[in-house]
């Protein structure tokens, strides 16, 4: 580990300084809902390719792409066994049936919405608190750096159980990880740390078992299955990308849709109950990744479209997201849009098993700093902000004033 860390080398997994990949992916979307090969701004920024030799097409329609997510026999997720398997291990997410659904059923108890209320009241109210106090008399903020950035990681490392003087390390750890593909070495080195922590946490629960996630996970069984200490390491790993770099890019993305368009701002504030609309607005408006990735199991063919067998598929929620077909003006940010379901938690079996978390911490973290921070508006001594990045994308800052 290297003494001058920045966390903001973080900024660095968006693959890119692209700022309007939509344009792009609308007009590909118009030439065919399912195309071979995959956008240039994606060739251009990917770091590492998942399959070199493997033929590459892309969905981008809506249709195309619920209809592959939807099938997993067709379109296996063994894909990420590659570059993904490599740094998580042989996690969830790389899983097919039916080796998928048992850890699906292992997991999903953890997540439930007794759980999630008690984290609510719990966890992440006192996170989010905490982070506003630490500016809220500032009448200035940066809000990606102070705020977005940093609660959903306190977040898992207080569902964890992880003791208060280690955060920082588990940050510092977390954010080598997510950083792997800029900095593949380093990136392995903070997953084999990960997995050591992780075991000395996981062997103290076995002795003495605590009211957490990892003491749940050290228990659950199904069907006479439990998980392997690998596996639970490995999901443990995955949490980070999965859960935290994820959820904090997406409330920027939030933010910045309010922030700029204050009307909607203030129709939320005047209206605080429209906050899950706007939630899932900002989802499918801004998605925080672009593309999920499957491969072809088998030769099929997808809207007239031949896909052989082998063949990697780049299934662009985004562009699903603004499929016109199915959302009216689809690159308007609107919080008062006919509730329709996007594509950014995924769909089908490996459908994001933390959506309900991840728009839970969304909906406190917003509600409290529209609570606390009165009038908060971008601040004019600042470039105006804006969301950039060709794989995951966010505000790298967003300077606010307020009071
Ligand atoms: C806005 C925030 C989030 C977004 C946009 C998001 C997006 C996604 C997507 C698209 C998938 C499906 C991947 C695929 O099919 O290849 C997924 C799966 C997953 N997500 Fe999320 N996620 C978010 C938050 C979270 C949170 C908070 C957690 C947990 C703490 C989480 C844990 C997972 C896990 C474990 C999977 C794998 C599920 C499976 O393979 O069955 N995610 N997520």
């Amino acid at each position: 580990m290297t003494e001058t860390f920045d966390p903001f080398e973080l900024q660095d997994t968006i693959l890119g300084d692209v700022r309007d990949p939509h344009s792009v992916l609308a007009e590909a979307r118009r030439r065919g809902n399912v195309q071979p090969g995959i956008p240039q701004m994606v060739t251009v920024a990917a770091h590492r390719p998942i399959d070199a030799d493997a033929l590459m097409f892309t969905a981008y329609g809506h249709d195309a792409v619920t209809a592959i997510l939807r099938d997993g026999e067709t379109f296996s997720s063994t894909v990420y066994e590659t570059v993904i398997g490599m740094v998580m291990g042989h996690s969830i997410l790389e899983m097919d049936e039916p080796e998928h659904r048992l850890h699906r059923m292992l997991l999903s108890p953890s997540f439930s919405n007794r759980t999630l209320a008690r984290w609510e009241e719990e966890l992440v109210r006192v996170v989010v608190d905490e982070l506003i106090d630490s500016f809220a008399d500032a009448g200035r903020a940066e809000l990606v750096r102070q705020f977005t950035f940093a609660f959903p990681v306190q977040v898992i490392a207080r569902i964890l159980g992880l003791p208060r003087e280690e955060y920082p390390l588990f940050q510092r750890w977390s954010i080598e990880l997510l950083s792997v593909f800029v900095n593949w070495d380093r990136g392995i080195a903070a997953s084999n740390t990960l997995r050591d922590y992780f075991k000395g946490v996981l062997d103290d629960r076995r002795r003495e078992p605590r009211d957490d996630l990892i003491t749940e996970l050290s228990v659950a069984e199904v069907e006479g299955h439990r998980l392997t200490d690998e596996e639970i390491f490995a999901f443990l790993r995955l949490l980070l990308p999965a859960g935290v770099e994820t959820t904090y890019r997406s409330s920027g993305n939030l933010l910045f849709g309010l922030l700029t368009h204050t009307d909607q701002l203030d129709a939320l504030r005047a209206e605080p109950s429209l906050i899950g609309q706007a939630i899932e607005e900002g989802l499918r408006w801004e998605p925080p990744i672009i593309s999920i990735v499957r491969k072809a199991a088998r030769d099929t063919e997808l809207e007239g479209v031949t896909i052989p067998a082998g063949s990697v598929v780049n299934v662009c929620v985004g562009a699903a997201n603004r499929d016109e077909s199915r959302y009216p003006d689809p690159d308007r940010f609107d919080i008062s849009r006919d509730p329709k379901q996007h594509m950014t938690f995924g769909f089908g079996p490996h459908m994001c098993i933390g959506m309900h978390l991840a728009r839970m911490e969304t909906r406190v973290a917003i509600t409290r700093l529209l609570e606390r921070l009165p009038n908060l508006r971008l601040d004019p001594a600042h470039e105006p902000p804006y969301v950039q990045g060709a794989a995951m994308r966010s505000p790298a800052a967003l300077h606010v004033l307020f009071g």
